[in-house]
């Protein structure tokens, strides 16, 4: 098919040409902007699940909805070790500088940005803040991350409600936000709630990020809707394949498009990397099976060089060894001990290295005592990337 036509999109957060199969999030996120604009109450929203699902495709779902229902909103995406506390100064600011709180509601802006400034006084070669203002004092400076973001989101949402303008705050890879940071999250909707504040957060983040336990998670879910976001059913996978070449008035063959769902398994991501490849494959239309198979082996080049490479290049040598045990096994969940036993050490051992790996998003704890890899199929990556034998299957 004509390379330039190809209507595939294989990439971290790249709008597909169909968005299929998550019709339940976009209602739940336009829910919430509907209810929260009429001053209704709402749990947040925390997307969770494995990379390449289509979290921060539904993210940016979530902003271009946001504005069409007259919000304003700031987007973040953490990383490893970032500084959270700046971070949320720079989009508070953004915020706050860019809706028209000031002429509307002049008093409540300029409040607001006296709190941010007051929020910003403790970061350490934080965000430079040149506000021409004085920082109001006793609110969002007792470095207590919990009850300073709670008075920076209360005086944002008090300029918010009073300007008219209700604001939101979608925040990737949320599973990089420590303790500290998810705890002050929660605290600030609490508060935002329960004084109906036009402030929403929609968040997406790894798996770990619905691992908490006890108080905390029942705490959690009483102010976040976690939502899981898993590989596409099978009727949403065949429409994710086969919607985009039908745009261009191409077709699959069933046996082509039964090839391509066993081998992807619904993951979003691998099927644009395949439908992407058995277009380029394909002399004809229909696309056939024949072309799926040659497709396979492209795309599994191009899975290895990218979406899978740049997880494994973050990895220490010691990590390494504890991810190609896992894939040695076979596939997860995997038991700690199994991984601890086959790396011929003690599970307190290998305590520190899963943590780790954990850490920077390799792995997750899908319940106690078991781990599994944060990206699909990535025991069939290390075992080509370790050279490492098929496990044999009993
Ligand atoms: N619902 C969907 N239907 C079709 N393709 C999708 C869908 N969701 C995501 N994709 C595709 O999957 C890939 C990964 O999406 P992304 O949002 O980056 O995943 P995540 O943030 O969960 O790692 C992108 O190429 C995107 O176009
Ligand atoms: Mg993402």
């Amino acid at each position: 098919m004509d390379p330039y036509c190809n209507p595939y999109r294989p990439g971290a957060g790249t709008r597909p040409l169909i968005l299929s199969g998550r019709q339940a999030e976009i209602d739940a996120v336009t829910k919430l902007y509907k209810m929260v604009k009429a001053g209704a109450p709402q749990r947040s929203i925390m997307f969770y699940g494995l990379r390449g699902v289509g979290k921060t495709v539904l993210l940016n779902e979530a902003e271009r909805i946001a504005e069409e229902e007259g919000y304003r909103i700031e987007h973040m995406e953490l990383a490893e070790g970032i500084d959270f506390r700046g971070e949320i100064a720079k989009a508070v600011r953004k915020l706050l500088l860019r809706a028209n709180m000031f002429e509307r509601a002049k008093d409540f802006g300029i409040s607001a940005l006296r709190v941010l400034k007051a929020f910003t006084i403790g970061i350490p070669d934080g965000p430079e803040f040149r506000l021409d203002i004085d920082a109001a004092l006793g609110q969002a400076d007792s470095g207590d991350l919990k009850s300073d973001l709670t008075d920076l989101f209360v005086a944002l949402g008090e300029a918010a409600r009073s300007s008219g303008t209700p604001v939101g705050l979608l925040i990737d890879e949320v599973q990089y936000l420590d303790e500290d940071g998810l705890a002050g999250l929660i605290a600030a909707s609490h508060r935002i709630s329960q004084r109906a504040l036009p402030v929403v957060f929609v968040c997406a983040g790894l798996p770990q990020i619905a691992a908490l336990s006890g108080d905390a998670r029942s705490y959690a879910e009483r102010l976040f809707d976690f939502r899981p976001v898993e590989n596409l059913r099978r009727d949403a996978a065949t429409e994710a394949l086969v919607g985009p070449a039908r745009e261009r008035d191409v077709h699959f063959t069933p046996d082509a498009v039964e090839h391509i769902l066993d081998i992807t398994e619904g993951y979003p991501y691998f099927i644009q990397e395949f439908g992407k490849h058995a277009w380029e494959q394909a002399l004809a239309n229909p696309i056939t099976k024949v072309d799926a198979e040659i497709a396979r082996y492209e795309a599994t080049k191009a899975l290895d060089a990218s979406f899978f490479k740049v997880r494994i290049d973050r990895a220490t040598t010691g990590e390494k060894r504890f991810l190609a045990a896992m894939a040695e096994i076979g596939s997860g969940p995997y038991r700690i001990a199994d991984v601890a036993a086959h790396m011929h050490k003690k599970v307190e051992q290998i305590g520190p290295a899963r943590a780790t790996l954990i850490r920077k998003g390799f792995v997750y704890a899908p319940q106690h005592a078991f781990i599994d890899f944060t990206v699909p199929q990535f025991d069939q990556f290390a075992r080509r990337f370790f050279n490492l034998d098929e496990p044999v299957e009993d």
